[in-house]
């Protein structure tokens, strides 16, 4: 009787288990998963999804910006991504006149779509594995001589694929440099701002549910691809025309089914799946908890700062923002980590690994030791490698006066230079536009606390001979007093007065004389001298092991799923719109509707704030033609691999159609950036339905949707 019970139970988990799928492929690999995704559903074939000579799906995807994905869906390039993808462009359209962050922007046509200088997207024209290329004529070569050929062969592979076109060609290592791929890309350099939806709808949850499941955020924007009358990349110019794309994706507006097949195709930028477990160990009770820490300073500063006034708030929303992504990702990655014993699974990984390896005389001598040497490396280098992390969170995250002592440095360096080429006074206009722009958004008096709490914090936290005298000598406090009393950096008349009195000897001057400056370049230098070349060495050497332990893993273990990790090219990973149990005691259904915008809303939360317009069509329920039962869904999860950088990319239908764009995971799930839990592990996407009823039915641009392909 029991055992009956026992089984329903069994093959919901199992469904749980099977259905989700592990790993980032190369598309130009994608042949060798077609049965498996065919057998999930998908009915396109490999062909369909990347070739070189006919149009396929990767044409439409582009790297946007350098950190996002971006999506084509229209014979005119219309544009997808996310909004906090497009933010920096939003806001740097927007005014207290024409606030587009607060009520959105919409371009009527196309004379009213905002060129962005600086903005890019890029195509994948082809990607082609190249490892024999590079390493031609290195055989017998020893380590420094087989590096020169490489880069002499690399070199050469580049040139020779950017000849007679106009591509930007890049040969990047796989695998730890197991292998080598070109990559072969078409780069556009004028794309325009189209539309974006209020803050209230793209950011909607803010801080409260970054990362977090149920979420109801219609985190998009809408951009043009413009290129000269070739249809080619040009210059931003008013003679550019929209592009036209070899493929754009149509907008699949069919009812969703959970169980259906979901594919993403985008550009995930970084995943460290064969940490050795002394590694992952450190991370887990070392690393990440000491810069979770430094995080917890600062933002507990900043949290109170934004609360205590509008203009703080606004001051230090991105900052904020940049800083609590990560410091929240981090506490749901150890979180996860540690409620699947991940230590264990990566120690009965290695015992595995071990065991195959002293099967065979051949793989002993090549692999038995490898994962000792990798442990002991830790062990060795840790020191280093936590004062590198500390010194990110220190000088780079922490107080903004040292990004400012930062920038002076390199600019006086080059004093002599900008004052032989005669443009010292251009320089010096340039820097303080730059600074006009800084000071808008910076308090003197929060930065202050920020260095006192941060400064306490690195102090005692790292190893004493890393740290330099000054901090030794002397109490936080007592430096922040003189500091934010005195130094220029952190005040802009003092700071521009400085500029306009610009002499030789200033850098002289201000190495001597500004505390602020003083702790700066004594602590960076300190940790350039003392920690630095042991990171720098820990990581080369740590790349070499695992070089070797990956080789091994797909030598020994042929049958296993091998993906490598990401690295910031395109890359697709497909499994099901689906739910998750992540918790003992509860289920994630798959997906949100409008009304939970609503409740969220009645909670009082500012981060859940909407403008009027939202309440009233959804009192009225006017839907539209989006509508799936009678409801209008918002965002749904699925099983799919995803990392920083898949933010816009979409997620794609068996047939090859747009459903949404992927844009976030569930908190239980942030630890796939280390291990992929099956059953944890969702990505978040807003679905296409809701985007375009934002745009048809709250926005009335209606006229962006008609240019779409749609599909029901
Ligand atoms: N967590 C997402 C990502 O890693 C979204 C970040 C932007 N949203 C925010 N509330 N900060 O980029
Ligand atoms: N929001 C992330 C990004 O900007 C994607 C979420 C993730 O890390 O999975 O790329």
């Amino acid at each position: 009787m029991k055992k009956y019970f026992l089984i329903p139970l069994f093959s919901i988990l199992n469904f749980l288990h099977l259905s989700a799928e592990e790993g980032m492929l190369i598309p130009s690999l994608i042949q060798a998963f077609e049965d498996d995704m065919r057998a999930m559903g998908m009915k396109l074939s490999a062909e369909d999804i990347y070739a070189v000579n006919h149009s396929s799906l990767k044409d439409a995807i582009l790297h946007f910006g350098g950190g996002c994905t971006a999506e084509l869906v229209s014979s005119q390039g219309l544009l997808l991504t996310n909004h906090h993808c497009g933010f920096s462009q939003i806001q740097s359209h927007s005014s207290l006149e024409n606030d587009y962050l607060k009520y959105g922007f919409w371009a009527k046509n196309k004379k009213e779509e905002l060129k962005n200088p600086g903005l890019t997207a890029s195509r994948v024209v082809r990607i082609q594995e190249v490892t024999k290329d590079v390493l031609f004529g290195t055989k017998g070569m020893d380590k420094e001589e087989a590096m020169k050929k490489m880069e002499e062969n690399i070199g050469k592979l580049i040139k020779d694929a950017m000849k007679g076109n106009h591509y930007i060609a890049d040969v990047q290592a796989f695998n730890y440099g197991n292998q080598y791929f070109l990559i072969v890309k078409e780069k556009f350099l004028d794309i325009r701002l189209v539309g974006a939806p209020p803050s209230s709808i793209g950011k909607f949850g803010g801080d409260t549910d970054n990362w977090v499941w149920p979420r109801h955020t219609g985190d998009f924007s809408v951009f043009r691809v413009y290129v000269g009358k070739d249809n080619k990349p040009a210059e931003i110019s008013d003679n550019n025309v929209p592009y036209q794309p070899i493929h754009y994706l149509p907008v699949s507006l069919k009812d969703r089914k959970p169980g259906e097949f979901t594919m993403v195709y985008g550009f995930p930028g970084t995943t460290e799946q064969h940490l050795s477990s002394e590694h992952l160990r450190f991370i887990m009770d070392k690393e990440r908890p000491a810069r979770i820490k430094m995080r917890d300073k600062s933002l507990s500063v900043i949290n109170a700062a934004m609360r205590s006034s509008d203009a703080l708030r606004i001051k230090y929303a991105s900052k904020q923002a940049r800083i609590a992504n990560g410091w929240k990702k981090w506490i749901g990655q150890i979180g996860g980590l540690k409620t699947v014993n991940a230590i264990q699974i990566k120690l009965d990984r290695e015992r595995r690994y071990n065991q195959m390896a002293n099967t065979k005389p051949e793989w002993k001598n090549k692999y038995a030791g490898i994962i000792k040497e990798m442990n002991d490396l830790v062990k060795k280098y840790q020191d280093a490698e936590f004062g590198y992390s500390m010194a990110i969170e220190y000088l780079f995250v922490g107080p903004e006066i040292f990004k400012q002592a930062r920038g002076l440095n390199r600019f006086l360096k080059n004093y002599e230079n900008y004052k032989e080429a005669g443009t010292l006074e251009k320089e010096i206009e340039n820097y303080k536009k730059g600074l006009e722009g800084f000071f808008k958004d910076y308090d003197a008096n929060v930065d202050k606390q920020i260095f006192v709490l941060l400064t306490e914090e690195y102090v005692k936290q790292i190893s004493k001979e890393n740290l330099p005298d000054i901090l030794k000598e002397k109490s936080a406090q007592e430096l922040a007093d003189k500091i934010y009393k005195k130094s220029i950096l952190v005040n802009k008349e003092r700071y521009f007065k400085f500029l306009d009195r610009l002499k030789k000897n200033s850098y002289k001057k201000l190495k001597k004389k500004d505390l602020g400056f003083i702790v700066w370049d004594k602590t960076f230098y300190t940790f350039v001298d003392k920690v630095l070349p042991d990171a720098r060495a820990f990581t080369s050497k740590m790349n070499e092991l695992l070089k070797i332990y990956v080789a091994g893993k797909m030598e020994m273990f042929p049958n296993d799923k091998h993906w490598p990790d990401a690295n910031s090219t395109l890359r697709i990973t497909y499994g099901k719109l689906e739910g998750s149990a992540p918790h003992d005691g509860m289920v994630y259904l798959e997906h949100t509707t409008l009304k939970g915008i609503i409740a969220k809303n009645n909670t009082g939360n500012p981060d859940y704030e909407l403008l009027p317009r939202m309440k009233e069509l959804a009192e009225k329920k006017e839907y539209g033609q989006y509508a799936q039962d009678g409801e209008l869904w918002v965002c749904f999860t699925g099983s799919n691999h995803t990392t920083g950088g898949n933010s816009g990319s979409p997620v794609i239908d068996a047939e090859g159609n747009l459903m949404g764009l992927n844009f976030d995971r569930t908190w239980e799930s942030t630890m796939s950036d280390f291990m992929f839990d099956t059953s944890r592990c969702r990505n978040i996407t807003v679905d296409i339905h809701y985007v375009l009823w934002v745009m048809d039915v709250y926005a009335g641009a209606k006229h962006l949707v008609d240019e779409m392909t749609i599909v029901r």
